[in-house]
């Protein structure tokens, strides 16, 4: 299969990148700085592997990176929405900072967008099309929990994710649509602390991916492919 994953230089998103080099599957594996993403550069010597510079907040190399893929294959069929940040840890509302809020929204939220956007054409020409959100459970207003405040851009940034999610599955009626929780990992942005390793996560993800069917557009799933709460 043909897969396109943003934010592939590291965490999530590369061990993504190793475990499908594994399966034989074709990777446009995307990073900010090509040219610093070693291991990137290491598995593209495999030639399952095409490292693509791209930044999601900036629509003309999301442009140009479309061009680089587009020469290199006529459909994806599944692109994997990963790149994403958490600016300001810990943010509470006498520390509320609107321009954390903003760069969160333009990376988490307003990047999928782009991504999406300039890549629909591809994956509308994939085999059983696929479209995989990496959102997070802090985005879920159900099971976040009531009593849990702070961290409003991150949370946010997510809710509205999985918002575009459910209207990216009408707009994209031959594509499944979904958006998942990876649980929490053990990578840059999850801490060493946190519950599970990446390698964990991405193969309860891929094994969800494997077994997405059309009628399955329109959902939030967990790491281990159970339903998860809006
Ligand atoms: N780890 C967790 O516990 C956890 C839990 C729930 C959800 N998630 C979600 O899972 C996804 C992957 O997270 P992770 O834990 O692997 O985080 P990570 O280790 O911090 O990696 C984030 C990746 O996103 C890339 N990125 C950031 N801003 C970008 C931009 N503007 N354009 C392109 N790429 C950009 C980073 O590239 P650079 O190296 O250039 O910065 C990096 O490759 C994120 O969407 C995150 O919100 C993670």
């Amino acid at each position: 299969m043909r897969y396109l994953i943003t934010g592939a230089n590291r965490g999530i998103g590369l061990e993504f990148v190793k475990q499908l080099v594994a399966n034989g599957d074709t990777i446009f594996a995307t990073a900010r700085n090509r040219e610093a993403a070693t291991e990137l550069n290491e598995l593209a010597k495999t030639g399952q592997v095409f490292p693509i510079e791209l930044d999601v907040t900036d629509v003309d190399s999301v442009a140009q990176a479309r061009e680089v893929v587009g020469a290199k294959t006529d459909a994806i069929d599944v692109l994997i929405n990963n790149a994403g940040a958490f600016f300001d840890r810990n943010e509470k509302l006498a520390t509320f900072n609107p321009d954390a809020m903003r760069k969160t929204f333009e990376t988490n939220t307003i990047g999928t967008m782009n991504v999406t956007k300039a890549f629909a054409d591809l994956l509308n020409a994939g085999n059983n099309p696929r479209l995989v959100n990496i959102s997070s459970n802090l985005g879920s207003l159900t099971t976040l929990g009531r009593n849990r405040s702070g961290d409003y851009s991150y949370n946010a940034s997510k809710a509205a994710l999985n918002m575009l999610t459910r209207m990216l599955s009408y707009d994209l009626p031959d594509v499944t649509v979904i958006c998942v929780h990876p649980g929490w990992v053990q990578t840059d942005m999850g801490g060493s602390r946190a519950a599970i390793t990446p390698e964990a996560s991405v193969e309860g993800l891929l094994g969800l991916i494997g077994r997405l069917t059309p009628a399955d557009t329109n959902s939030f799933f967990g790491w281990t492919g159970e339903d998860w709460a809006w």
